[in-house]
């Protein structure tokens, strides 16, 4: 299973990628926003800094929601480093665009997957990765992980090379779970990511061998 953070926080991408188990990195408008990226130029610099630190694949998500908008921004994020991977929205204008850049060799992450249909189109569009929201879906009391078994049954069936991007992952188990069922990828918070290490057994232990280590050698 690949490990993507999802965040623009540079410090943060910096902490996942010396952990030595980072794969990629996930951005939205809302993340970069947060940051407090405004302006093409220093969007643009931004997603060229993130591609800097991690040696994998980085969404930078398109704003435009009509088809020949969503072409000529893709295009420049595509070119700003080969590791850009162009991420649209699941929209009908969002899969025309991706069967054109997987024509075109761009490769895509289609978000804001909240159906097997979504996922099912996007596919056949050629989509690199999708992205299921499984938090969104879990917060209005539907069931996100189930979405993710069911996708992955359906990509098994046809054997669709677009790979699942389990996203919006808010916690720990969220991880294990999209392991358990198979989730190609994951894509959190750091917190999530570093939460997998806590365990109260370790820490415990870990006091005792310190302690008696000490005893033995004073
Ligand atoms: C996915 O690529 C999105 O950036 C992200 O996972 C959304 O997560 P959220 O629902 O926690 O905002």
């Amino acid at each position: 299973m690949k490990f993507f953070i999802d965040t623009a926080n540079l410090d943060q991408i910096r902490q996942a990628q010396e952990l030595g188990i980072l794969d990629g990195v996930t951005t939205n408008p809302s993340l970069m926003a947060k940051e407090g990226i405004s302006g093409d130029a220093a969007v643009k610099g931004h997603y060229v800094a993130i591609c800097e630190i991690v040696d994998g694949d980085v969404s930078a998500e398109v704003i435009s929601t009509d088809y020949e908008g969503m072409i000529a921004e893709g295009k420049i994020l595509a070119d700003l480093h080969p590791n850009i991977v162009v991420k649209v929205p699941a929209i009908v204008d969002g899969i025309k665009a991706i069967r054109w850049f997987t024509d075109h060799g761009i490769r895509t992450n289609c978000t804001l997957i909240f159906s097997a249909g979504q996922a099912l189109l996007a596919a056949k569009a050629g989509a690199s990765y999708v992205s299921p929201f499984v938090g969104r879906l879990d917060d209005i009391s539907s069931d996100g992980l189930h979405l993710i078994e069911k996708i992955r049954a359906i990509y098994d069936n046809y054997d669709f090379g677009t790979e699942i991007l389990a996203a919006s992952v808010r916690h720990t188990m969220h991880i294990i779970e999209c392991a358990e069922i198979g989730a190609d990828i994951m894509t959190g918070p750091l917190s999530a990511i570093v939460g997998l290490m806590k365990h109260p057994l370790t820490d415990s232990g870990l006091k005792q061998f310190l302690a008696d280590h000490a005893k033995a050698n004073n």
